[in-house]
């Protein structure tokens, strides 16, 4: 055991799921709570409902040691726990660009009066700046001895794991120096290994998380809007995004460009922000991520376009292959898919669309019922007349037209994730188009190519 400390996550969907896994396997006993009982008795047999690497393996070990287990009830969660975190979701509310909080309040409004003894609630969650002050407040006056803290995290999908037990940075947003230690003795082995453990106020430490994802959010729209002016100017952005990031005061990530961000976090996150800072009076200092928003947006109808313009002008009845459904490589995860959005507006374009993902299938199938999906990308692809390219998983960025043509019915396809080497496509015959160029940009590559 790691201390005496015990720690229960509250809330088992992507973050409380990892976060209990890695915690267990730091060596804490974890207790995982979740109100959905089929769930936890999938996690308390082994079974991860999600796709992420590594995760299951580490779910099984602690379940294993014994050091980790999942329930329904919160009054043994009150029992068990020193240090509770709070990992339940805040998703983006119906009609509103505001986060919709209940999740976290529910969990602190059932935590909070089963406590009896001093322990910490630490959220973890999402949350509007002045969540934390507001539950600070409601949980002092149902149990004295119980304090709160907010430590945001950071995690990506697809290394959700290594993002956990090797952040690279711990924010801890206390109010005095007892929750500050324990949040010390929960960290001690990042820490030890050279993680920066930033102390400061709670409203600094909400901010932080929303701040993050602003700047990730801004950089992908910033590169995006600069492919929109390669495409009028006959640029190339992946050039210009090479020359960019080699200057160490922008650095090279998050500047690829294409179909632009989606998943459970940037796009939601974003319009909390800017809801959040109309609230407090701050909207103007904000009103550039209504931009970034929508530039983000204008990707997925320009690569629609992009099929039209390939189709001859017309998308009725037209077979397109769509790569892709996940938001991402390396994820199931479809929601605010770019991939999935651009399929739904080409089949509202009368296209006869078939996707194909490695992993992302089942979810999509879930979330967009009335979409056509195949098992296999042959399936997808054969008798096609365009082939967009998505999702940038590993096996559709290494695809080569010898893959493709003997399938398709024409040899149309677009790059959206700027993926694959324009030269090889057009050599073969096809005509290739992608975001951030020009077609006789993409021409001109080949002509100098030879
Ligand atoms: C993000 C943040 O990175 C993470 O710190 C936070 O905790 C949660 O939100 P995630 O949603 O898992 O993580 O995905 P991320 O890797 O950030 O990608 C977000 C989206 O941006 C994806 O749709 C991705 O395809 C897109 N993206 C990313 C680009 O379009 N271009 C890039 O250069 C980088």
């Amino acid at each position: 055991m790691n201390g005496a400390l015990r720690l229960t996550v509250l809330g088992a969907g992507y973050l409380g799921i990892t976060h209990a896994a890695c915690m267990a396997s730091l060596g804490f006993g974890v207790l995982g709570v979740d109100t959905d009982g089929s769930k936890v008795g999938k996690l308390n047999a082994g079974r991860l409902p999600i796709y992420e690497p590594g995760l299951a393996e580490l779910l099984r070990a602690g379940l294993g040691a014994g050091r980790l287990r999942f329930t329904t009830s919160y009054a043994e969660a009150a029992a068990f726990g020193d240090v509770h975190f709070i990992c339940t979701g805040t998703p983006q509310q119906a009609g509103s660009d505001r986060a919709d909080t209940s999740q976290v309040d529910a969990c602190v409004a059932t935590l909070a009066p089963l406590l009896r003894r001093p322990c910490l609630v630490v959220g973890k969650s999402t949350v509007p700046v002045g969540t934390a002050r507001r539950l600070a407040a409601g949980l002092g006056h149902a149990c004295p001895g119980a304090e709160l803290a907010w430590n945001p995290e950071f995690l990506r999908e697809g290394t959700a794991v290594a993002d956990t037990l090797s952040p690279d940075r711990i924010v801890a947003g206390v109010t005095s120096g007892r929750a500050e230690a324990i949040l010390r003795q929960v960290y001690a082995r990042p820490v030890a290994g050279g993680t920066p453990f930033i102390v400061t106020s709670l409203e600094t430490a909400e901010l932080s998380k929303a701040a993050a994802n602003a700047f990730l959010a801004t950089k992908i729209s910033f590169i995006n809007a600069m492919a929109e002016v390669c495409e009028v100017a006959g640029g190339d952005v992946r050039a210009l995004a090479r020359i960019l990031g080699a200057d160490p005061r922008i650095g090279p990530s998050f500047l690829r460009a294409g179909l632009g961000f989606g998943g459970g976090c940037l796009p939601k996150d974003i319009r909390a922000f800017a809801a959040r800072a109309s609230e407090l009076g701050a909207g103007q200092a904000l009103a550039f991520l209504r931009e970034v928003d929508a530039i983000n947006l204008r990707r997925r109808v320009r690569t629609a376009d992009l099929a039209l313009e390939l189709a001859g002008g017309s998308l009725a009845e037209v077979p397109v292959c769509a790569l892709g459904a996940a938001f991402k490589p390396g994820s199931d995860d479809v929601r605010d898919s770019p991939a999935l959005d651009v399929a739904q507006i080409l089949t509202g374009m009368g296209a006869r669309v078939t996707i194909h993902d490695p992993a992302a299938l089942r979810g999509a199938r879930r979330a967009r019922p009335e979409l056509a999906y195949a098992r296999t990308l042959a399936g997808a692809a054969r008798g096609a007349h365009v082939v967009l390219l998505l999702t940038e998983w590993p096996a559709f960025a290494a695809l080569t037209p010898g893959d493709l043509s003997p399938l398709v019915a024409r040899r149309n396809i677009i790059d959206a994730r700027g993926a694959l080497d324009p030269v090889p496509w057009q050599q073969h015959g096809w005509r290739y188009r992608a975001l951030g160029m020009a077609e006789d940009a993409a021409a001109a590559m080949r002509a100098a190519t030879g």
